[in-house]
């Protein structure tokens, strides 16, 4: 599965555009299958409707765990480096990760739940997130993760949306030096869900929370005495293993559905060859398990290939801003993978911090979630990498599963800002808005796929259709990122950004109109609109221009924020203005605000034309003392 050399990607590449059955077949053969799959893959984009390995029967987790225990029972599969230094550290070998994730699944069934119930998971990152995640797919439920960042009524909005039958939570979560309640957010949101049966609850802040009879169970009371084998469910390679919710441009956010066999077969690829990992190495991805970078190559990519990693409780700025590298020192870690908004944040810091630590076992960075700057990626190279490292720089998204586009390793060639050449079995074209395709270089394009890959996603729950218009039916016959790209003369892909009303604040994603219409909700607002620019630190800052009443609007406007969505996507500026610039139909223009917003009001342009184009001086005026 792993390639070697330049010359291998390029042969493996070729192969798996002539024959991607054959290609994909060999690939998936590695694994262990309980029942071996004839057919390889079926597909259309018009459904759309893609199958991988469909007659296959397999469960993940026994490729994650089992599989292994032959040849490395006694290896460490998580280093479990708590938010506080001063805490004991934890570690699970693969044998005791077997065993607890087996203890979770004996409990789960022990309350009746199984094959194809939806479980959510609200939880900060301790080990027990991940013994849950893999206990949901040992036993056939299918696992919604919710960031722990998120509001009772987002956390609500999802746990309705899957239909969840159960929620597994913590008392609260500890980050840097503060101390967030998480259980009082679960029963807020729970006051509106009625499917929800069981609440399991983790002790990890100590804080005192309140228990319902009937509903609510500590975690030791499920899982104690629940020790023995819990066996694989036998899953068929299509069904669900979980869904992830995501931001779009309209409505409130998907949630993207991925399968036992196809996302186990290109996870564990990707891992391998992107990073180039090798028996011994510690991979360390510092994503939470809440966003799709900490499923792929937290709790299933490394595990499936057998790596040892370090799961992070904590921020990178606690108790000092050398807490990574700290870390990376202690845990000797070769392969180092986080995103270039942490790299934007510690930079500011100086190399000294760095300095401090020994890095010489590092081998591989990463960077994920969003365009690096040039600045950044010279930093991580020269500083963290001590020039010896090669970054890859991953493009992907929650949809497709895996890695897209990015460098393997140091096999390939690299560049700042690009994201380099497609993984085996990726075929991407860049389209222009007509459906033409752009071959030349230094054109931009709507970034499209012509071929599926086994990660793709099969559908958004619940809503097939949604997931056909969001991404098949821009491009008939291709499946559609929202992201416009370039290729240079090399043949290399420039991820340019979102060309649709999504933002990327920090590497995550949300949506304009669900943050309007959670400010919306604020008692003094009448309506609103919210851009992104550029913003140092989080790559694309919030902006939101508010029309209301009231000497506290900005704040409610930022408090319902908080409220309907989660702190996670608090606006950075919020502007309050006489009126949205709108054209003669009524539609705000978006375009006249981003300039304004990105302060390049010199470049608005002809505003004539507008409804009423007397606001836009208010807003130029309102930004400019604001700003
Ligand atoms: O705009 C692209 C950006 O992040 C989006 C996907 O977000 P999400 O589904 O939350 O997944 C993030 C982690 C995989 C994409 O549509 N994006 C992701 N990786 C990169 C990127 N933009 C530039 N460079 C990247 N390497």
């Amino acid at each position: 599965m792993k390639l070697e050399s330049l010359n291998a990607y390029e042969n493996a590449y070729r192969r798996s555009v002539e024959d991607p059955e054959g290609f994909w077949a060999e690939v998936a053969r590695g694994f262990a299958w309980q029942k071996p799959f004839t057919e390889v893959c079926s597909w259309d984009f018009e459904g759309p409707s893609v199958r991988w390995f469909a007659d296959g029967v397999v469960n993940i987790t026994e490729n994650v765990l089992d599989r292994h225990l032959a040849s490395r029972a006694g290896q460490t599969a998580i280093h479990w480096e708590p938010n506080d230094p001063a805490s004991p550290r934890r570690s699970f070998t693969y044998q005791q990760l077997h065993d607890e994730v087996c203890r979770v699944a004996n409990g789960l069934k022990a309350q009746g739940f199984g094959r194809g119930d939806r479980i959510v998971l609200y939880m900060p990152m301790v080990p027990e997130l991940l013994f849950a995640v893999l206990a949901c797919a040992r036993i056939g439920a299918i696992h919604s993760v919710v960031f722990a960042g998120f509001s009772a009524h987002a956390l609500a909005d999802r746990i309705n949306d899957a239909g969840a039958v159960a929620v597994l939570t913590a008392d609260g979560v500890q980050r840097g030096a503060k101390t967030i309640p998480l259980k009082p957010v679960v029963d807020e949101a729970l006051g509106g869900c009625p499917s929800v049966r069981k609440v399991w609850v983790f002790p990890c802040t100590g804080e005192p929370v309140g228990m319902e009879a009937g509903r609510d169970v500590a975690w030791a009371d499920a899982v104690d005495g629940r020790g023995g084998v819990c066996p694989a469910e036998p899953m068929n390679a299509e069904d669900p293993l979980f869904i992830l919710y995501t931001s779009g441009s309209t409505g409130k956010p998907k949630g993207v559905v991925h399968t036992h066999g196809g996302y186990m077969v290109y996870t564990a690829y990707s891992f391998v060859n992107v990073f180039q990992y090798s028996e011994g190495d510690v991979f360390w991805c510092t994503a939470d398990i809440g966003w799709i970078t900490g499923h792929s190559y937290l709790a299933y990519g490394p595990l499936l290939a057998g790596a040892t990693q370090v799961m992070f409780e904590g921020v990178p700025t606690f108790p000092d801003v050398d807490r990574f590298w700290a870390a990376c020192a202690h845990y000797g870690v070769t392969h180092f993978y986080t995103a270039p908004t942490a790299i934007r944040a510690l930079m500011v810091h100086g190399d000294e911090p760095v300095k401090r630590h020994d890095l010489s076992a590092l081998k591989v960075l990463g960077t994920v979630g969003e365009p690096i700057n040039d600045e950044a990626w010279h930093w991580y190279h020269r500083v963290v990498g001590e020039g010896r490292c090669p970054i890859v720089d991953t493009f992907w998204q929650t949809e497709t599963g895996g890695i897209m586009l990015s460098g393997l390793g140091g096999l390939s060639p690299m560049k700042p800002g690009h994201a380099g050449y497609p993984l085996p079995g990726i075929q991407p074209v860049l389209l222009r808005a007509d459906g033409s395709e752009i071959e030349a270089a230094g054109e931009e394009g709507h970034l499209c796929f012509k071929h599926p890959w086994p990660s793709i996603l099969r559908t958004t729950w619940g809503d097939h259709e949604r997931c056909r218009l969001t991404y098949f039916s821009t491009h008939p016959g291709h499946y559609f990122t929202g992201d416009g790209a370039k290729r240079d003369a090399d043949g290399m892909f420039r991820i340019i950004g979102r060309v649709d009303d999504v933002i990327n604040v920090s590497g995550h994603r949300f949506g304009t109109a669900e943050i309007e219409e959670a400010i919306n909700q604020a008692p003094g607002v009448v309506e609103s609109a919210v851009v992104g620019y550029p913003h140092d630190i989080k790559g694309q800052g919030i902006c939101a221009f508010v029309v209301g009443s009231g000497t506290a609007v900005a704040q409610e406007a930022c408090d319902s924020v908080v409220e309907g969505i989660g702190r996670v996507a608090r606006p950075d500026r919020v502007l309050v203005v006489p009126g949205l610039p709108k054209t003669r139909s009524g539609k705000i223009m978006r375009r006249i605000l981003r300039k304004i917003a990105e302060g390049r009001a010199d470049e608005l342009g002809d505003t004539s034309t507008l409804l009423n184009p007397e606001v836009v001086s208010a807003l130029v005026l309102v930004s400019k003392q604001t700003a």
